[in-house]
């Protein structure tokens, strides 16, 4: 997503920077100590975010209609969502949208997804949402799509047994390829839908702001739903 840098960002930034999660500074481990710290370097959510209950991730949440949405209609203190996000201007808005519509169990984290490993402990994620990622139409860009090979087994690492990914998306290039990256990679497609809208996956939807766009122009969504196999 192309956007310009946002006037006012640092000021801005500030008034919401409780809503961010940040990557903590390494710090040396004490092995004589039992500790319920994450490991050095990885990120320090807050207690309340990170130590109890289901943690979901939006990866790509641009400027954060689904987050909010999902905020309002399914999170709770047992089911909070981390929005991950690397254009920080995005975020800034996604941010402002959260503050000002006051979502709860909510948080946000500037980062490029193949970093995740670095930041949040294996097996802590139950679910992953990828909304109208970035297709990269030319073959040569293709690892730099989420669902290539490089990010699903950043995914695998993260998901805990029994956890899944849902993946939206207009493209049907990128969707072909990824319904084949999945199966490559260890994934079960549990459910597909080349037209959500008219499927019985629609129920409880949350329309993102490229979805709206692209489906108010005719475009069917395509939709999967990918497990880890046993
Ligand atoms: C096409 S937009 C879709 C935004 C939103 N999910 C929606 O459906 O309206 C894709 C977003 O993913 C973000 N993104 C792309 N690659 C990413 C990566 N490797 N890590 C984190 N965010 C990424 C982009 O910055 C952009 O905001």
């Amino acid at each position: 997503m192309h956007m310009r840098k946002k006037k006012n960002r640092d000021a801005r930034l500030l008034k919401v920077d409780g809503l961010r999660v940040r990557q903590a500074e390494p710090v040396p481990a004490d092995p004589s100590v039992e500790s319920r710290e994450p490991a050095p370097g990885k990120v320090l959510l807050d207690e309340s975010f990170a130590q109890k209950g289901d943690l979901y991730l939006e990866i790509g949440c641009g400027k954060g209609t689904f987050a909010c949405e999902t905020a309002k209609r399914t999170l709770s203190e047992d089911v909070r969502l981390l929005a991950v996000e690397m254009n920080i201007d995005a975020m800034l808005m996604a941010m402002e949208k959260c503050a000002s519509e006051g979502c709860a169990n909510l948080k946000f984290l500037n980062i490029n997804a193949e970093k995740l490993p670095d930041v949040l402990p294996p097996g802590s994620v139950s679910r992953i949402y990828l909304n109208f990622s970035d297709p990269w139409p030319r073959n040569r860009d293709r690892h730099r799509r989420l669902t290539s090979e490089k990010f699903l087994q950043v995914y695998r690492q993260l998901l805990a047994p029994g956890g899944d990914i849902r993946f939206k998306t207009d493209n049907r290039g990128l969707f072909d390829f990824s319904v084949e990256s999945f199966k490559q990679n260890g994934f079960e497609i549990a459910e597909i839908s080349y037209d959500l809208h008219s499927s019985e996956w629609n129920e409880g939807n949350i329309v993102t702001e490229y979805e709206q766009k692209w489906s108010e122009k005719g475009f069917p969504i395509h939709y999967l739903r990918a497990s880890l196999s046993q």
